[in-house]
């Protein structure tokens, strides 16, 4: 797979009048690239997935979120410099400097083998880099995965990672000893803390829109499940920053859709959140900041408007003009 997005030439017309339309066209001379190409993106999607910034409130309110905003306060809480780690031959992470902010979806993008799940493993404790420094929540970030996920670091795996033989209410209410034990506040609910572990795993299940059992082995879940379910055992340890590893693959768009949505809620209420992922449309759409990894460097970072007409992103992946 080369990780390019290619579009038909009448998916690429339909894209540039949305575009227009929504005061992102990019043409010559106005970007200030020097070529006036632009990132083409899926324009159905990305008019599904815009609007749900704007609509959320109903329907997480079944699910239990606070529908009351509270102030939330907007800081840096993970700041990464100069990390690098090399496989070999392969620089997977050369130099990669990255911020996040609490309140805001950051996207981590680049084709396949770019570096992206390498720099989540490094966060998370499961890679030790060469060099370079993580710092999280004002704190120097090192130890275990564990003892990072106590300090509020919390992510799900390209390939969902659950107790298999446990049913999947064990799974959650273990997330849920994990925070207490490392008495953690829940940024996005509050209340969380308050009431039991099993209606805080029964609450959180349903608010990523988990509607199977509850008992059965959560290695039974068919795929889709594994998502949500893991996404709910992420929120019931409590984190202050998620990180999330391609988690819309293998969704479909009306799926990918509420999963959005419900990404963007939580951010509104003061979770960080750190998503990697391939599609193009569902990045634009929410994310507040992009980060661009190629052959394991940052080659760009920007506003959505400004990554799609960047033109080192551009011929990352779409090749050279010339
Ligand atoms: N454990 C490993 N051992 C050797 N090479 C690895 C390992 N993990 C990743 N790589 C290599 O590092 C590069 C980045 O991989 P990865 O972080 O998985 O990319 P991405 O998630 O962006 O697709 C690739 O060239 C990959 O083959
Ligand atoms: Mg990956």
């Amino acid at each position: 797979m080369s990780g390019r997005e290619i579009f038909s030439p009448q998916a690429r017309q339909r894209a540039a009048r949305f575009m227009a339309e929504r005061g992102h066209a990019v043409r010559k001379g106005n970007g200030g690239n020097g070529h006036g190409r632009t990132l083409v993106l899926d324009p159905a999607k990305l008019a599904r997935f815009e609007p749900v910034r704007h609509r959320l409130a109903t329907q997480i309110a079944e699910g239990g979120l606070p529908t009351r905003r509270r102030r939330v306060e907007k800081r840096e809480i993970l700041n990464v410099a100069d990390l690098t780690i090399h496989f070999g031959g392969v620089h997977a992470l050369d130099g990669v400097n990255l911020s996040a902010r609490t309140a805001e979806i950051a996207g981590v993008i680049g084709p396949n083998g770019a570096g992206k799940t390498t720099f989540f493993n490094c966060l998370s404790g499961l890679l030790t880099p060469d060099r370079g420094q993580i710092s999280f929540d004002g704190h120097r970030l090192n130890g275990s995965p564990a003892t990072r996920g106590r300090h509020g670091l919390g992510r799900t795996f390209q390939t969902p990672r659950l107790f298999g033989t446990l049913s999947v209410l064990d799974n959650l209410i273990f997330g849920c000893r994990t925070a207490d034990s490392a008495r953690r506040e829940y940024v996005f609910d509050p209340g969380l803390r308050r009431i039991s572990h099993r209606e805080r795993s029964v609450r959180l299940a349903r608010m990523v829109g988990f509607r199977g059992d509850l008992a059965a082995p959560a290695g039974s879940l068919p795929f889709g499940d594994l998502r949500t379910v893991e996404l709910a055992r992420a929120l019931c340890g409590a984190p202050s920053l998620l990180m999330l590893d391609e988690p819309a693959s293998g969704l479909d768009v009306g799926q990918a859709e509420d999963f959005v949505g419900l990404l963007r809620s939580l951010s509104d209420l003061g979770l960080s959140i750190l998503l990697i992922e391939h599609d193009m449309s569902l990045v634009m759409g929410i994310c507040d900041h992009i980060t661009v990894l190629d052959f394991g460097q940052v080659i760009a970072e920007g506003t959505p408007a400004e990554i799609q007409r960047n033109e080192l992103v551009i011929e990352a992946y779409l090749g050279r003009a010339d």
